[in-house]
């Protein structure tokens, strides 16, 4: 596996294999790989020639109140899992090489609308900095797919709308959630919990159910299905932030004519913001997921 932090190292070498003919696949992250990710990876190592792994704790998607400081950063232990599934570049930008001083004030890209929604409500400018560096990442490495894990669903979607936009070449796939063997979904943030917390973590996804369950059955109107979810999860012990039923499109308010569904949620447990969602369609009665 070819490792560098050198944007121009990492441009030449992929310009050679486009030269060639040969497709390329990007996988964004930030690190602390788990399944999730290298299921993204495994993903485009079967669909593309060659693979580039980003790890970049991006500062500027993180707000002054939140983890930038602690987010789990464990290089090494990341480097063998992308050797071991057979990773072929890895791209570790620093902050400056990405934002040196001479930018700023930076130039940033925003997605209105579905940026200003859900997420992007509680993590003001949090979508900006995703779009931007995710621009970033696009314009250095110019893939042929780019991979995203639907677990962060409204991430998926302004992404897939910023390149549409934009008119940037890539195609943006969207893959399932990972979760464990109790439907908890992978992420990096699970390690911050005790096991007391992640007992308690598990209600999120036993919600989603429940309430994908109680919505094929049309027990109430989806306002008191939320409301009920909303309970549940403060029964739990969790500070739910939203828990709302949506058109898996537009992420508007859903109707009951709406055949194809998300639920989404937010919730968090002491200092750590988990996020889950379920898609549901209701054209032929079956959880998607
Ligand atoms: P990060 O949280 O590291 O996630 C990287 C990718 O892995 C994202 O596309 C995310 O949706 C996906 N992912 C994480 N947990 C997953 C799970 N349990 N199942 C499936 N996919 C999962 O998302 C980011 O980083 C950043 O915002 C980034 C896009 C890299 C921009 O900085």
């Amino acid at each position: 596996m070819n490792s560098t932090s050198n944007i121009n190292e990492l441009r030449t070498s992929l310009e050679l294999l486009k030269k060639a003919g040969k497709t390329i696949g990007l996988v964004p992250t930030m690190g602390n790989l788990h399944d999730g990710h290298i299921n993204l990876v495994k993903e485009s190592l079967k669909k593309n020639d060659y693979t580039v792994v980003s790890i970049f704790v991006n500062p500027l998607q993180f707000n002054p109140n939140e983890d930038l400081e602690t987010y789990p950063r464990t290089i090494e232990e990341d480097k063998e899992k992308l050797l071991a599934c057979g990773c072929d570049f890895l791209f570790i930008p620093t902050t400056q090489e990405f934002y040196p001083e001479t930018l700023y004030p930076h130039t940033q890209v925003k997605v209105p609308g579905l940026s200003d929604i859900l997420c992007g409500l509680e993590r003001p400018g949090h979508f900006e900095g995703v779009c931007t560096v995710v621009t970033k990442l696009l314009n250095i490495v110019h893939p042929d797919n780019a991979y995203f894990g639907l677990k962060d669903y409204q991430q998926y979607l302004i992404v897939k709308k910023m390149t549409k936009d934009l008119m940037i070449d890539t195609r943006i796939v969207g893959l399932e959630i990972v979760r464990d063997s109790d439907g908890l979904a992978l992420s990096s943030r699970n390690g911050f919990l005790s096991d007391h917390e992640l007992q308690k973590a598990r209600q999120i996804y036993h919600s989603l159910q429940k309430t994908a369950k109680r919505i094929y059955l049309s027990e109430a109107k989806f306002q008191d299905l939320e409301k009920l979810a909303h309970q549940e999860l403060l029964a739990a012990g969790l500070t739910p932030e939203y828990f709302v039923i949506r058109n898996s499109e537009s992420l508007k308010s859903a109707t009951p004519e709406d055949p194809n569904l998300i639920i989404l949620v937010a919730a968090t447990l002491g200092s750590v913001r988990l996020i889950d969602n379920i898609r549901i369609s209701l054209a032929d009665h079956e959880a998607i997921e």
